[in-house]
């Protein structure tokens, strides 16, 4: 779709950044907090890269009336970050820690005082480790309730000063990454028990919205997703039927959920076919449909591409066996129960796109592409919650020179402002992240900031905080209200 002349952005657009609990704030046992899942995980040594742990992270805990003033240094107009369950509940759902919610409360004072909107994620992960060691964390559905009553003391407490809540941050993430390939906690490779862990939390995300109507009522609330979307490899009606399936399995399966109230059809009829379908009970059924967002957060770093599935496809295992006579579910099934999606579509290469350093494909026209394809799916306002390049950031005489990453967010910005024009609502976009922090499982040597923070896998040095290139880029941006970044392109 070609335009002669972009959109404006809107006045009242949100120009952010993220972060996450775990990832900055260190402070791991401070005031009172409990341990998390992430906290028990990182002790174990080979768990993590170089056995990185958010103990002291950039110390956010202590220092963020620092990282307050470099956003309002910035221009900042809203911050993304989460709050660790932990601080508040410390063994998952008994006593409240008083000192835990006046941590938030100050740094949500910070910022609005700083004139910075607070956009507050709920569970970023950091399950506290009491819960899963009574109710097999998200395999119980205890923790829905917990996750419940937690959500309920944040409610109560910051009704009136937080206006956008996010429940879940990247479910279709976590969940794949603990359940079912065990790189995170908790370290379970069981495709049965992360269908029902998942089914899990997507009712605690249906119970979060219940409470949120009653104590927030004027409040806005939504999931943040990692989407991206799924690619055919060709015209071949084969291979656009794979990435028909591709989407279900990677996508739908999750979003239907959040904003249709439903599991997709096609998805359940997999899932039941291979034995691998949750328990859903008829209370459920009618929970998930009661609830609809307010808006869809979106996290996009990348999508994928895909193929027919070896089976049909008759590839070079095809021709090995005789697959003519299999039943391709239960092949799949047979397979090891580690790939379900098999039947469905092949992953390949993208052989238009090139990577980042860490093997990402960089794919600034696909952000439009899922834009569209969200709001035309969902109907929804859309609030990108996350993008943005992970880079080596080398200091040069003091000074980050990262022309890569303004190039990364500029081009995905662009392609934002196309898809404003093309009619899709945005109230915000929030680069990842405002500072360098820890990567789950690539330690601080992959870097995301704005701000870099001097510190490495090995020493916490002395975590000064220092503006890279893109800091004064970025800040340009907010200042012009996107202006900029059509310069010499309209
Ligand atoms: C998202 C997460 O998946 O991607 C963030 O919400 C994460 O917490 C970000 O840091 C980048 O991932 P990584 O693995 O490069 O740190």
């Amino acid at each position: 779709m070609f335009h002669t002349k972009l959109d404006d952005f809107p006045k009242d657009f949100l120009w952010g950044a993220a972060s996450a609990a775990y990832q900055i704030e260190g402070g791991f046992d401070a005031d009172g907090k409990g341990p998390t899942i992430w906290d028990d995980f990182a002790m174990t040594a080979g768990n993590t890269f170089e056995n990185t742990d958010g103990k002291v992270a950039i110390d956010h805990y202590h220092r963020y009336k620092e990282d307050v003033q470099w956003m309002k240094k910035m221009g900042l107009k809203a911050y993304r970050f989460s709050v660790s369950w932990g601080r508040i509940l410390p063994d998952g759902n008994g006593k409240v820690n008083e000192a835990g919610l006046a941590f938030y409360e100050n740094l949500i004072d910070e910022l609005l005082a700083n004139g910075i909107e607070p956009l507050l994620t709920l569970y970023h992960w950091d399950l506290p480790l009491a819960l899963q060691e009574k109710y097999q964390g998200w395999e119980g559905r205890e923790t829905v309730a917990a996750f419940k009553k937690y959500c309920e003391v944040l409610y109560r407490r910051f009704s009136g000063k937080v206006r956008y809540w996010i429940t879940m941050n990247e479910q279709n993430v976590f969940i794949p990454l603990g359940y079912r390939w065990g790189a995170h906690p908790p370290k379970v490779t069981d495709l049965k028990r992360m269908y029902q862990a998942n089914h899990h939390v997507n009712l605690a995300n249906a119970e979060a919205i219940t409470s949120f109507r009653q104590l927030v009522p004027e409040g806005k609330i939504g999931p943040s997703f990692g989407y991206g979307p799924t690619y055919p490899l060709s015209c071949n009606p084969n291979d656009v039927l794979a990435a028909e399936n591709g989407e279900d399995f990677n996508n739908r399966f999750w979003l239907d959920v959040y904003c249709k109230g439903k599991y997709p059809k096609f998805m359940l009829k997999q899932l039941t076919n291979l034995g691998l379908a949750p328990t859903i009970t008829p209370e459920d059924e009618a929970l998930l449909a009661s609830v609809r967002p307010d808006f869809l957060g979106v996290n996009y770093y990348h999508g994928g591409t895909v193929k027919q599935n070896e089976y049909e496809a008759g590839s070079q295992m095809a021709t090995e066996k005789d697959f003519s006579k299999v039943d391709p579910y239960q092949m799949a099934a047979k397979e090891g129960e580690k790939a379900p999606e098999k039947a469905m579509f092949q992953t390949v290469e993208n052989p238009y796109l090139e990577k980042t350093d860490w093997g990402w494909e960089i794919d600034p026209v696909g952000f439009r592409v899922a834009l569209r394809k969200l709001a035309s799916a969902y109907d929804l306002p859309i609030m990108v919650t996350e993008n943005g390049l992970g880079a080596y950031d080398e200091l040069q005489e003091g000074l980050i020179h990262d022309d890569y990453r303004i190039d990364y967010l500029q081009n995905h910005l662009l392609e934002l402002q196309k898809a404003l024009t093309d009619g899709v609502e945005i109230l915000g976009y929030c680069a990842w992240s405002f500072t360098d922090l820890l990567s789950w499982l690539n330690g601080y040597k992959k870097r995301y900031g704005f701000v870099y923070v001097d510190r490495d896998n090995q020493s916490e040095k002395a975590l000064t905080r220092l503006p890279k290139d893109s800091f004064y880029w970025y800040q340009e941006v907010i200042a012009t209200n996107g202006q900029n970044l059509t310069k010499g392109e309209k």
